[in-house]
């Protein structure tokens, strides 16, 4: 079964709804400590009482925008005065966009690089000194499916998870040698609030809701990826199809994709 999760410290960001939540939960079953990040502070305190009840050794909630330098400093300022080290590290914050690239701005394409990447990049890098101190640690990158293909609508949200997966290829071989793990999850469509959650939609977006796996079906998957210590899953079938596809044959995938643009 791979490595115990007994007493880990795990420390998720986006942990207010969707896949961080499931993940939380389904961590707080093996009776893990647990800091929970994100914006909204009420979602994360009911989430932290749910979880102490259901198993967690412990559950902190943390809010914090990721993107901001001070609240980053902020978290590990606490891990250097409540734990002694992080076992892992989940960077699962993430936003998107629907919208032609030709119609939207620059401050989208700004604000999704900065929650979906340099957020992720520049608490990994503030963290590293605590990760160096935990046991068999672990830093996990949720990226999507649509870090291995561009489709049309999504150029931002594409260019950010691109941007995430190469990051994390590169500072694998890195880190290892520091007895520090890092595992991709690369999740397809995922029935959470992320599309509720869209900075903006245009009506001409062809990506309709469409089905989906559970986000506690990707919180388990991603548990065993853990305790495992994989260096990636695609938590759904279609996701892990269309990866696939667009290896052997990218040039039908973009034939199949100028009907979307
Ligand atoms: N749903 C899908 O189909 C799908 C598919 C593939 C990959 N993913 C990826 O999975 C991850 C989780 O998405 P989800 O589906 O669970 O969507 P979600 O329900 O919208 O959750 C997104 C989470 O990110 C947090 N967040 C956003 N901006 C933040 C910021 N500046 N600082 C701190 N936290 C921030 C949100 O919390 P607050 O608003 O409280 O800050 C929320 O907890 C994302 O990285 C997404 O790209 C999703």
């Amino acid at each position: 079964m791979g490595r115990s999760l007994h007493e880990c410290r795990v420390l998720i960001t986006g942990a207010s709804s969707g896949i961080g939540q499931a993940l939380a939960k389904e961590l707080a079953r093996h009776n893990t400590h647990l800091l929970l990040v994100a914006r909204n502070e009420t979602a994360l305190a009911e989430l932290a009482e749910e979880l102490t009840r259901n198993g967690a050794a412990s559950a902190v909630p943390f809010a914090a925008d990721v993107t901001d330098a001070q609240s980053r400093k902020a978290i590990a300022d606490w891990l250097d005065e409540h734990w002694d080290g992080l076992d892992v590290l989940v960077n699962n914050a993430g936003l998107s966009t629907h919208a032609r690239f030709s119609e939207s701005d620059n401050a989208a394409s700004r604000n999704i690089m900065e929650v979906n990447f340099f957020a992720a990049v520049e608490l990994t890098r503030q963290l590293l000194p605590r990760l160096r101190h935990g046991n068999s640690s672990r830093v996990v990158n949720v990226a999507s499916i649509l870090s291995h293909r561009g489709i049309p609508f999504n150029s931002d949200y594409c260019a950010s998870k691109f941007a995430l997966r190469g990051w994390s290829e590169a500072i694998r071989a890195e880190l290892e040698k520091e007895g520090i793990g890092v595992t991709l999850i690369s999740p397809g469509t995922t029935d959470t609030d992320f599309f509720e959650h869209l900075l903006t939609r245009q009506e001409s977006s062809p990506w309709k809701k469409q089905t989906a796996i559970s986000p506690e079906a990707v919180a388990r998957q991603t548990v065993r990826a853990i305790q495992k210590g994989r260096r990636e899953i695609y938590p759904n079938w279609r996701g892990r199809l269309l990866v696939w596809l667009n290896r052997l044959c990218p040039s039908l995938v973009d034939r199949i994709m100028r009907r979307y643009g």
